[in-house]
């Protein structure tokens, strides 16, 4: 049988054309043409119409009911951002940089689940098995139950997917995964692409778990293609603080459960250990009765935390000042500093404006924003804020502090972490059931929050 040639199909509009261009002839967008398998090229939009028989649809009512059955990977933290354990055949796609810990993990979950009678593989093509032996025998892990094979060849690894019967696989990693229909190069667009699709079909049809490693590139994108997001269930992200061992695995899409969870770990000698306190670990380096530092009662899915914002007001040498944010939106920064100058008279004309949200994580609610003012503020006023208080609440453009959602959960954790003082919405103040020891403060606008938040001279 003639060999059909590889063909490029546009992600934007799905044009296909026998060659690359740098711009689509159907939609005029640039860079938009990846390369596609012939098999796959055919079964895509633009298959010539006939070729194959008329799809059938069936009656809702006639789908069996997927096995819901989910079951542990072993680490508690990793079940919660999956949304209470692995499904039957899902794709999870695992990203991170290099060297944050994403083969440790795997190989931890790996040893984890693996039983004798329903064994786990672990496909390598990073590593050699010796490597991945040699690791599994440092970490502790139990060996009886895991397979391990060197192989990058997605047909081979998909003919191991079929003929054998596994817990779960994973693939260490997707850049590696060389699809034999595709001249490209192992790694890039074309190749990831095809590779996790293939995969993902297998497991899919099997009603196999798979993860697939991803490497996150300098821009920050799962290597080349956000496009691979779509094609798999679930979408982590192991993410880690600068020059601390503390990892925060995150879920960025989830078809089996929510996006909002976290998941914290420790990178340690024996490998990676999950955090019970995470509130504890993300205050610990806290300075003492530092300016511009507050603590935040945030909520992170179902789990509250307490985690430092920290702001930092200094005079500037610019013509524009600057308003620079990590962890948060910076265009939310200056919006608060700005709401801070009109209704709580506050001087930051003139002044740099820098925040920070110690611990790596990212603030993406908006009950942040009275630690994010209560922390400039302090930092403005050089005075710290009272040592045993946590804040929450929303501040809207007339600097008045709105309320927000899990008010009792927030106060709980602060008071669990011996932050007694609460700072909260005087809208939120009815629904609390106040616990024993908690001193909560109600506020309802942004003026008198020196007088509330900053301690006495
Ligand atoms: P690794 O899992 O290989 O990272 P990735 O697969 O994301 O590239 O982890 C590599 C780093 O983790 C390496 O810098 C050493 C460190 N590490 C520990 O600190 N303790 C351990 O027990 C292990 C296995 C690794
Ligand atoms: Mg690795």
């Amino acid at each position: 049988m003639a060999r059909t040639k590889t063909s490029f199909r546009c992600t934007a509009c799905g044009r296909q054309e026998l060659k690359w261009l740098g711009q689509c002839q159907g939609c005029g967008e640039w860079n938009t043409l990846v390369e596609v398998a012939p098999a796959a090229a055919s079964a895509r939009p633009g298959a010539r119409p006939g070729a194959r028989p008329a799809a059938r649809p069936v009656r809702a009512l006639e789908v069996q009911t997927l096995r819901e059955a989910r079951f542990t990977t072993g680490l508690g933290e990793l079940d919660r951002v999956l949304g209470g354990g692995l499904v039957p055949g899902s794709s999870v796609l695992l990203g991170g940089d290099p060297g944050i810990g994403k083969s440790t993990l795997m190989l931890q979950v790996c040893a984890g689940m693996a039983r004798p009678e329903a064994p786990v593989l672990y496909a390598t093509g990073e590593e050699s098995l010796e490597q991945v032996r040699a690791r599994a025998v440092r970490l502790g892990l139990p060996l009886d139950g895991l397979q391990l094979l060197a192989e990058t060849d997605v047909e081979a690894l998909a003919g191991a997917l079929q003929a054998g019967s596994f817990r779960a696989v994973v693939f260490d990693s997707v850049q590696t995964l060389r699809c034999p229909d595709i001249p490209s190069a192992p790694g890039s667009v074309g190749q990831v692409r095809e590779s996790a699709a293939r995969l993902a079909e297998v497991a899919r049809a099997r009603g196999q778990p798979i993860f697939l490693i991803g490497q996150v590139t300098k821009e920050g994108t799962l290597a080349g293609p956000r496009m691979l997001e779509h094609m798999v269930d679930t979408v982590l992200y192991f993410e880690a603080d600068p020059g601390r061992s503390l990892r925060v695995v995150r879920a960025h899409k989830n078809r089996f459960g929510p996006v909002s969870e976290i998941g914290v770990f420790e990178m340690t000698g024996q490998g990676l250990v999950v955090v019970d306190n995470p509130s504890r670990a993300f205050l610990q380096d806290r300075p003492a009765r530092a300016c511009g530092s507050a603590v935040l009662a945030m909520l992170r899915g179902t789990r509250p935390l307490l985690v430092e914002v920290q702001a930092l007001v200094s005079s500037s040498v610019y013509a524009q000042p600057r308003r620079t944010a990590w962890g948060c939106d910076p265009n939310r920064v200056a919006l608060l500093a700005a709401v801070l100058e009109r209704r709580a008279g506050l001087q930051l004309a003139g002044c740099d404006l820098f925040l920070n949200v110690a611990g790596g994580l990212e603030l993406d609610e908006p009950a942040a924003d009275l630690a994010i003012c209560a922390a400039i503020l302090s930092s403005q006023a050089d005075r710290p804020i009272h040592p045993r208080l946590a804040v929450f609440g929303e501040v809207g453009l007339a600097g008045e502090v709105r309320a927000v959602p899990a008010a009792e959960a927030r106060a709980q954790e602060a008071l669990r972490l011996g932050y007694a003082r609460v700072l909260l919405p005087a809208g939120c103040l009815e629904q609390l059931h106040a616990p024993r020891g908690l001193e909560p403060t109600g506020i309802a606008s942004l003026d008198r929050l020196a007088e509330l938040a900053l301690e006495d001279r």
